[in-house]
């Protein structure tokens, strides 16, 4: 199974910055074995970079998505206008689950829409810092993993991918804290432990599980080692092509070993 490595721009970046950036990274990725390697930018930029990319080596993916295929929400995007512009999108991550009132039964449906629409969703999983502080990391992983996998076959989730994300770990959160390796392998272990009681041992160790939150260029090679992490979903030091290149070979080097 290839490892990914994921570029979450966020509001980031307009047509000609994206693709300013994707010429440099493509010259400074000459090749990428081993890893799949999935840019998240604005819905703006998505067709042009679409146009420009080398599909060998990237694939695109949104950073949102509607619940809904098609309905009145001015300003949406469902799942069948993206088909075959990109192949992933990212579900339920933290800001929009905080400021856009995205709910887990909405992140139920929305990876349900993914699924119809043959997009890999991408979904984000974490407790935020009250609820480490009040030990309940377990049991906010369950509830929303259960709700996002909620319409999930074991068939279908080959082409599901999950991010372990603590909100606490997120490099914009106010008061971040970079995590120590125990607190990833535990959250990942906690998914793939949830994994297994709803699809079996075999499809639970199958599953792609990334970690995201204050992954750079200067600690991806320790994490990129640790058990159960099959890559990365990358904020803010995706937005350096230097940065993020080095992220990638980190991955790949680990993959080659
Ligand atoms: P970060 O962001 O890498 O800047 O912590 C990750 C994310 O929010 O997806």
């Amino acid at each position: 199974m290839n490892k990914l490595v994921v570029a979450n721009w966020k509001q980031n970046f307009n047509v000609s910055e994206a693709s300013h950036f994707m010429h440099r990274l493509q010259e400074s990725t000459v090749k990428v074995k081993n890893v799949d390697v999935v840019i998240c930018p604005s819905f703006v930029a998505l067709h042009p970079l679409y146009r420009q990319i080398d599909h060998h080596k990237f694939k695109l993916g949104s950073q949102a998505i509607h619940a809904q295929d098609s309905s009145p929400a001015t300003g949406e995007v469902g799942a069948p206008m993206l088909r075959g512009l990109v192949s992933y999108a990212i579900v339920g991550h933290s800001y929009r689950r905080a400021h856009f009132n995205v709910t887990d039964k909405d992140v139920g449906q929305k990876v349900a829409s993914c699924i119809r629409s043959s997009i890999v969703p991408i979904i984000c999983i974490g407790e935020n810092a009250l609820e480490r502080a009040e030990g309940r990391t377990n049991q906010v992983i369950k509830s929303q993993l259960d709700a996002a996998l909620s319409s999930v076959t074991t068939e279908d989730l080959k082409d599901v991918v999950i991010t372990s994300e603590p909100v606490w770990a997120i490099s914009t959160s106010k008061n971040h804290k970079e995590p120590l390796p125990d607190d990833i392998t535990g959250s990942i272990a906690i998914i793939r432990n949830i994994l297994t009681d709803r699809y079996g041992a075999k499809a639970a160790k199958n599953t792609t599980v990334l970690y995201g939150g204050s992954v750079n260029d200067s600690n991806a090679r320790d994490y990129a080692v640790l058990d159960g992490v099959d890559g990365f979903l990358v904020g803010g030091a995706s937005l350096d092509h230097n940065k993020f290149a080095k992220i990638i070979n980190s991955v790949q080097n680990i993959s080659e070993t």
